[in-house]
């Protein structure tokens, strides 16, 4: 299959070009190919004719949305806009990669695909803004949700804490948020098993089992052999600018529904990243 893929620079685009291999025929594009200019990815979706779009293109600085709103819908809702206009144009179907802050986060039982959308900070609007036009413009579409995303490739909650540990040996993490840790990798492979489905739809794609950030942070170290203190702090205490969602269990319902198998747990991806794929990945940057 002929993909084009953008934000393959990304945590999640790194793993998607990684996964695929061979196995797909792969254009990738990263801001080389701006996502909010509508002319722009309209001539570049024509060009290259693809059977698939893969949209791993974000604004993902949660905090800094909150500051720069304009930036964040223009990438976040535009972008998607502008590929999913593109995609309709050439017939073409979109997997457009979401997030689960488009919830409030309000509730207490995992949320699934039929749970209705309710965003509080500018990013998850932005981000629902994106699956609105999505699901609105087109009809052949993978829009999959994801959550506490972790990869080789630019920053993350992991790789923070590895370096916090090592610097300070002592840090303080919310103990009152909970969510789905996914490792970029292991949600690029079931995008691929998704696609080869050509089951269209709504799907929530996080690995298995749920965790506070604080929780979180206490695995890491122990799969890392670390001794670092971690103390818990509220939410409030921490005082982040962007409000983010008490609890965004999700649960893959669609993928249960299509007859794909659920992703492993976050802490065996967890032990691969850690102890396999990071150290992997620093010594060929190191040796390169
Ligand atoms: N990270 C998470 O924890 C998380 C959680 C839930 C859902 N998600 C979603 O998962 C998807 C992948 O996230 P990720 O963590 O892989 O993101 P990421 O690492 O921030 O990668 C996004 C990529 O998109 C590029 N980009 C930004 N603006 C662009 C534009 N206007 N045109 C083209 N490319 C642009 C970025 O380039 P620069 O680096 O130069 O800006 C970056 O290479 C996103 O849809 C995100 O919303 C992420």
């Amino acid at each position: 299959m002929k993909i084009l893929l953008t934000g393959s620079e990304g945590q999640l685009g790194t793993d998607f070009r990684l996964v695929c291999g061979e196995k797909h025929e792969i254009t990738a594009h990263d801001i080389d190919l701006d996502i909010r200019d509508r002319r722009v990815v309209a001539d570049r979706v024509r060009e290259v004719s693809p059977d698939l779009v893969v949209n791993a293109a974000a604004y993902t600085n949660v905090d800094g949305a909150e500051s720069d709103e304009l930036e964040a819908f223009r990438v976040n809702a535009l972008g998607a806009q502008n590929l999913a206009l593109a995609c309709q144009s050439g017939d073409i179907p979109l997997l457009h990669v979401s997030t689960d802050f488009v919830f409030s986060g309000e509730g207490t039982v995992p949320l699934t695909e039929f749970d209705r959308p309710d965003p509080r900070g500018v990013y998850g609007r932005s981000k629902y803004a994106g699956e609105c036009y999505v699901t609105a413009l087109l009809e052949r579409y993978y829009l999959c949700r994801t959550s506490w995303l972790f990869g080789v490739a630019g920053g993350n909650f992991v790789k923070t804490m590895l370096r916090i540990g090592r610097e300070k040996g002592t840090v303080q993490v919310v103990c009152d948020q909970e969510g789905n840790p996914t490792y970029s990798r292991d949600l690029a492979a079931k995008l691929l098993e998704i696609i080869d489905s050509g089951a269209f739809g709504i799907y929530h794609v996080s690995n298995s089992g749920s965790a506070t950030w604080f929780e979180f942070a206490r695995e890491i170290f122990e799969i890392a052999g670390m001794d670092v203190e971690v103390s818990p702090v509220t939410a409030e205490e921490f005082g982040s600018p962007a409000p983010r969602p008490a609890y965004s269990v999700m649960r893959g319902l669609a993928l249960e529904l299509a007859g794909i198998p659920p992703m492993r747990h976050y802490r065996e991806a967890l032990a691969d990243f850690i102890l396999r794929d990071l150290p992997a990945w620093e010594q060929e940057a190191g040796s390169s």
